[in-house]
């Protein structure tokens, strides 16, 4: 009985294996550029009502604000809020890169239970992300139709931290729905079919199969964030935000605000991490005057224009700001910004030094 029900899907999924071997088939995103971690993105729908709490601890992220940014949903959203049969939500995952394959952490596990197959995990419990033979593979399982009850296992899922024609793109897993084009799904989510085939290592006319991840990358807003920071790369894609700096900040990425990352001191009370018994001052660097977030009025003594004070990453001691855009023609970064928030002391200054000058000369 057990083995009769297991066989079925087994061999339909097999199937296919034999016309074409694609990327798309084996569940395998390429990651081979040069940052090993960052966070990846899945999108999950589940064939029965669930709520937000479930998706949550199914996918071991710890603060439900992480589902909810991604989502952009508002803060306020409870764990309780219902989610609908194939309704799709956005799961940020921590994704590391090795071989040259993007995986999920081992945060992600399951715990069999009585009439479980793995087939079943991946396809109905995890709703198509993942196969059941990469589940058998990673966790070196030898024979998929022996399992038992209470067993646990490691549920890498496909991700990847790869750059896109040198722009920084957030890598959703779209589980393909029944007789859905590449051309359909690249409108959706705003990129082109020949792109989408390429990084999927499929060729453009070929049927995609349903019900299996395909790796679309998302436009991710551009950021100040330092590559040293502890949460560099920081990728938002449009439309959604999420908390940084142990949740001291929050940042959020708008396409109509020029793709451009914006952060702000969050009203966090208290900092996530206890290594910090409160969030320090994000006071922009050379400008005094300036808090994280706020843009200068234009300045008329630079050709700069409005400047922002953005966020600029976070260390183990600080938060990082920069003020952007950096003025070309400034000799330090903020000192445009520093001559027009003091151009009156400045003037004073140069009121004395000609007054001395005219002095001298007099004498
Ligand atoms: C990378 O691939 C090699 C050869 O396939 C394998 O021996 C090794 O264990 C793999 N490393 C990781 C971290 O998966
Ligand atoms: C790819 O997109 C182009 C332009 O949108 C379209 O003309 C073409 O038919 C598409 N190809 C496939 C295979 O979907
Ligand atoms: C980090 O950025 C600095 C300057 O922006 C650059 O010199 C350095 O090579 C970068 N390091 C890495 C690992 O990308
Ligand atoms: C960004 O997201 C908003 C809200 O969903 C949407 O209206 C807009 O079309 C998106 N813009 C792009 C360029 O994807
Ligand atoms: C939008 O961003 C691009 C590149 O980041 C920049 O060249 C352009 O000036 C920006 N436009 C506005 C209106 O800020
Ligand atoms: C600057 O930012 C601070 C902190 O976010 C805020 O309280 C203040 O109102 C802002 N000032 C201006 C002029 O935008
Ligand atoms: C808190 O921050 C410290 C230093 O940055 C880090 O080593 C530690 O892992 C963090 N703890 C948690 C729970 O994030």
């Amino acid at each position: 009985m057990e083995t009769s029900r297991y066989t079925l899907p087994l061999l339909l999924v097999s199937l296919p294996f034999f016309l074409s071997l694609s990327a798309q088939m084996t569940g395998d995103f390429k990651c081979s550029g040069s940052t090993s971690t960052c966070m990846s993105l899945v999108g999950y729908s589940s064939k029965n009502p669930t709520t937000l709490r479930n998706i949550q601890t199914l996918f071991a992220v710890k603060n439900l604000r992480s589902i909810l940014g991604a989502n952009n949903l508002p803060l306020d959203t409870t764990p309780d809020q219902r989610v609908n049969p194939d309704q799709v939500v956005r799961i940020p995952i921590h994704c590391s890169c090795s071989n040259g394959t993007g995986v999920s952490n081992r945060d992600i596990e399951y715990t069999i239970k009585k009439d479980d197959t793995l087939y079943l995990v991946a396809t109905e419990v995890f709703g198509g992300l993942v196969t059941y033979q990469k589940i058998a593979d990673m966790n070196k399982i030898p024979d998929p139709s022996k399992i038992d009850v209470g067993q646990k296992f490691w549920i890498p899922l496909p991700c990847s931290c790869d750059k896109l024609k040198d722009e920084d793109v957030v890598h959703y897993a779209h589980v393909v729905k029944e007789g859905s084009s590449l051309g359909e799904i690249a409108a959706q989510f705003g990129t082109d079919n020949m792109t989408l085939a390429q990084l999927n290592g499929i060729s453009s006319a070929v049927q995609l199969l349903a019900n299996y991840p395909l790796n679309v990358p998302l436009k991710a807003c551009s950021s100040s964030v330092r590559n040293d920071s502890l949460d560099a790369p920081l990728l938002l894609s449009n439309n959604s935000y999420a908390f940084t700096a142990n949740t001291c900040i929050k940042c959020s990425c708008d396409a109509s605000k020029n793709w451009t990352l914006s952060c702000e001191p969050s009203s966090q009370v208290k900092p996530s991490n206890s290594t910090w018994a409160t969030c320090p001052p994000s006071r922009c660097e050379g400008a005094e005057g300036l808090f994280l977030g706020n843009t200068t009025t234009t300045s008329t003594s630079s050709s700069c224009g409005p400047r922002t004070c953005a966020y600029a990453g976070y260390s183990k001691q600080t938060i990082f700001t920069v003020l952007t855009p950096t003025c070309p023609d400034s000799a330090s970064p903020g000192s445009g910004n520093y001559a027009s928030t003091f151009s009156p002391r400045f003037n004073f200054v140069l009121v004395l030094i000609q007054c001395a000058l005219l002095c001298l000369y007099l004498l």
